[in-house]
């Protein structure tokens, strides 16, 4: 029995149909995929979004805490057993030629390291500072001074420096200040100079304010610091662990707290 010729023109007819639907179905649905939906952000995103600090502003808020501060003739005093018993037994090997006290406040670490040093260079990211320090060394001709944005320091040349040297300082910076004062490290030692940071091992709050931890100590670890050593080139010689507010020369000033391991110092090297 034969279809009749109606009938199949009807089918074709059906089938073009069903094809073109179908065709303009998937179109659609591929736009959509390709193109979402562009919607202005919420009230709400955008004050987020603009409520973040750039890197630079979060290391000038920490570096307002301390333009002028009780701070530095208190620790001033808890110098003499510092350098002894914690810090020239692991700098006593080092190459002392060209040395920086980054963050220096006072320059009371400085006095310490001109005993050694040839070339000192003093930076910190407030300028009361940078002219205390002036006024402190200004017969020593061995001393340049950097005001400094917080993050970086681009008056010190390339490969310059035997030693780079920050204590009391970095524990109470953000870890991306951190960050970028390693891959300014790296950048500024020369291959076989070595470095000395003294720096948080507090991890116990991820978020809210540093004024809120022991000691002021920011979010920082031994590991996290050995990390990113790693990623900016730098090798770890030796890391150390360190209680704040036990000893001669962290317990001095208005707070008791005895907080265990909560610091490290740790000294690293650029690869030859
Ligand atoms: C607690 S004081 C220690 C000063 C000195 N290292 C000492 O042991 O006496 C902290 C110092 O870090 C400096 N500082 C804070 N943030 C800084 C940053 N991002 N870059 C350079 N200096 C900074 C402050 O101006 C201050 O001099």
């Amino acid at each position: 029995m034969s279809i009749p010729e109606q009938v199949i023109r009807k089918i074709a007819s059906a089938k073009t149909s069903l094809r073109q639907q179908l065709g303009v179905a998937i179109h659609s649905l591929a736009t959509q995929i390709e193109k979402p939906a562009v919607r202005p952000p919420s009230t709400a995103m955008a004050k987020v979004e603009t409520a973040t600090p750039s890197a630079q502003e979060v290391a000038r808020q920490i570096g307002d805490d301390w333009k002028v501060a009780a701070y530095y003739e208190l620790a001033e005093a808890a110098m003499e057993p510092a350098w002894h018993e914690l810090l020239f037994p692991l700098l006593k090997d080092c190459d002392f030629s060209a040395v920086l006290d980054l963050a220096a406040g006072h320059g009371r670490n400085s006095e310490y390291l001109r005993k050694y040093a040839q070339k000192i260079y003093i930076a910190d990211i407030n300028i009361e500072n940078i002219e205390f320090c002036r006024r402190r060394f200004a017969d020593d001709p061995r001393f340049e001074f950097v005001l400094c944005d917080g993050l970086t320091l681009p008056s010190i040349a390339d490969a310059s420096l035997t030693l780079l040297y920050c204590f009391d300082s970095m524990v109470h910076f953000d870890s991306d200040t951190v960050r970028a004062y390693l891959r300014e490290f790296r950048r500024i030692l020369r291959p076989g100079g070595r470095g000395l940071c003294h720096h948080s091992n507090y991890t116990a709050k991820p978020t809210g304010s540093l004024h809120d931890n022991p000691h002021w100590r920011n979010f920082m670890s031994q590991e996290l610091f050995t990390h990113y050593c790693h990623k900016e080139g730098l090798r770890v010689i030796r890391s150390q662990l360190l209680d704040w507010g036990g000893s001669r020369f962290s317990n001095w000033g208005n707070d008791p707290l005895v907080v265990q391991n909560l610091d490290c110092v740790t000294v690293f090297e650029r690869p030859e």
